[in-house]
């Protein structure tokens, strides 16, 4: 198995060899220490390596963070720019990071759901974390922004990866602004919007006849191939790297909320990454002291028609079996899961659950969040809310606890998901009389 790309692994500056966490600083990967394997915990130096070469398990970021002074580090972070920057001190990135052209996404909008909360029933208070607010409009410039200066570091020359389609528009438009080149890969029956998105900032956009899955497997092709040298895939070479990136949602819902935690969060899964990554930053600032260590359960929504995850859930099994998806909610359709197996583990641990809902409930709860709070979400932020329904409808999620429910991208990209049921009230002629006629007034 190819676990390293042929890029260089020689780091411009000193990283620490040994993987070992007493090392010099690490400049280029800010607090990170070493890249540590989830199953077998082997420590391998800072690199372009994304699979344990001992057991083949999953490479994440391990940190030596900055312990010991919380109100310190609390301040450093509220004088901090209105991005995810401002929790450098706790990423793979430089201190000077912001200063790098890049799309500086985060500090999206925590919405007060009141009027939500209301019609579902949940007296504990709701959130919805608005992550449709960020640059290409979804929460892959999070992820994307981290692996960028990951590939900068390695001198990669090319951004790439294997996408449903948000990522491929923010690895397009984060290349762009980076001065790189950029290839993605997608699958070749996306939404129109997705398509036209990973388009227009100017990089290669491939098409492949084939499901995500069958896309991901190529990449992985790719990468072992003379043709993939120096290439940054963001979300396979530079997983490690990428995935922290949703740690940062972590951070700010925290801060957002005054610097405690909620007690209920609900996150779409298609690879599973993003939750398992959240967990991981709720983890740190409990570590850290950034907020008082309680209780909280993470919830995995899926659609019906791509519920791998879900399935075992309520199997009760560990391992997660592929399926082939069918949903329009084709940003979540992955039907191989690479952090499926975690993010059971996660749910399981916190006393959550994973809940999946069908395409109607989808469009639904697309409408009653639009209705209610005026956030138009793609068919995930869909996936999500219908999912928040059922878990409160179902007895799973306490309705007097306080919730965060995630909307991860904008609507304006899947238009079909409502176009069929959302027109004019009316088309009449430009008179008082035909608007009297139409029984408006
Ligand atoms: C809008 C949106 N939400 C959520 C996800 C889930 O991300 P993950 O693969 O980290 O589970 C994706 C993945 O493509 C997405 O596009
Ligand atoms: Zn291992």
């Amino acid at each position: 198995m190819a676990a390293h790309t042929a890029a260089s692994t020689e780091l411009p500056t000193a990283t620490t060899a040994s993987g070992d966490s007493a090392g010099e600083p690490r400049a280029p990967f800010g607090p990170a220490a070493a890249l540590s394997c989830r199953e077998c915990g082997t420590r391998f130096p800072l690199g372009p390596v994304f699979a344990c070469l001992e057991c083949f398990g999953p490479l994440e970021v391990a940190y030596d963070l900055p312990t010991g002074d919380p109100e310190g580090l609390r301040r450093r972070i509220e004088a901090g720019p209105a991005s995810i920057w401002r929790y450098a001190p706790l990423l793979p990135v430089p201190a000077d990071v912001a200063e790098q052209p890049n799309l500086n996404p985060g500090w999206t909008r925590l919405v007060k759901a009141d009027r939500l909360a209301r019609e579902l029933g949940i007296t504990g208070g709701l959130h919805v974390k608005d992550d449709s607010g960020n640059p290409t409009h979804s929460f892959k410039d999070r992820v994307v922004a981290i692996a960028l200066e990951a590939a900068r570091t390695f001198g990669m020359t090319t951004l790439s990866c294997s996408s449903t389609g948000n990522l491929a528009g923010a690895v397009g438009a984060a290349a762009a602004r980076a001065g790189l080149k950029s290839c993605v890969f997608i699958p070749h029956d996306l939404e129109a919007g997705k398509v036209v998105m990973a388009a227009v900032y100017g990089g290669d956009l491939v098409a492949i006849e084939g499901s995500y899955d069958d896309v991901n497997r190529f990449c992985s092709e790719l990468i072992g191939d003379p043709i993939g040298e120096d290439w940054g895939f963001v979300n396979v070479n530079l997983r490690p790297y990428y995935g922290e990136g949703s740690k940062t949602l972590a951070y700010e819902i925290a801060e957002q909320l005054g610097w405690r935690l909620p007690d209920n969060l609900v996150i779409p899964i298609a690879s599973g990454s993003q939750l398992t990554k959240i967990d991981k930053g709720l983890r740190e600032l409990i570590a850290l002291g950034l907020v008082e260590e309680k209780p909280y359960k993470i919830f995995g929504a899926q659609a019906e028609g791509c519920s791998p995850v879900s399935a075992a859930f309520k199997a009760g099994h560990d391992v997660v079996r592929p399926v082939k998806p069918d949903t329009i909610a084709k940003s979540l359709a992955i039907g191989n899961p690479a952090d499926g197996p975690y993010v059971l583990d996660i749910a399981r641990r916190t006393g959550g659950a994973v809940e999946d809902v069908n395409d109607e409930q989808v469009v639904e709860a697309i409408k009653l969040l639009a209705r209610t709070e005026g956030i138009f979400a793609e068919t995930a932020g869909g996936v999500t809310i219908g999912v928040l329904k059922k878990l409160i409808e179902t007895g799973q999620l306490d309705p007097a606890g306080e919730t965060v429910v995630l909307n991860t991208g904008d609507g304006l990209k899947t238009l079909d998901a409502v176009a069929a049921t959302s027109g004019p009230t009316a088309t009449i002629r430009p008179t008082l009389a035909a608007f009297r006629e139409a029984g408006l007034a």
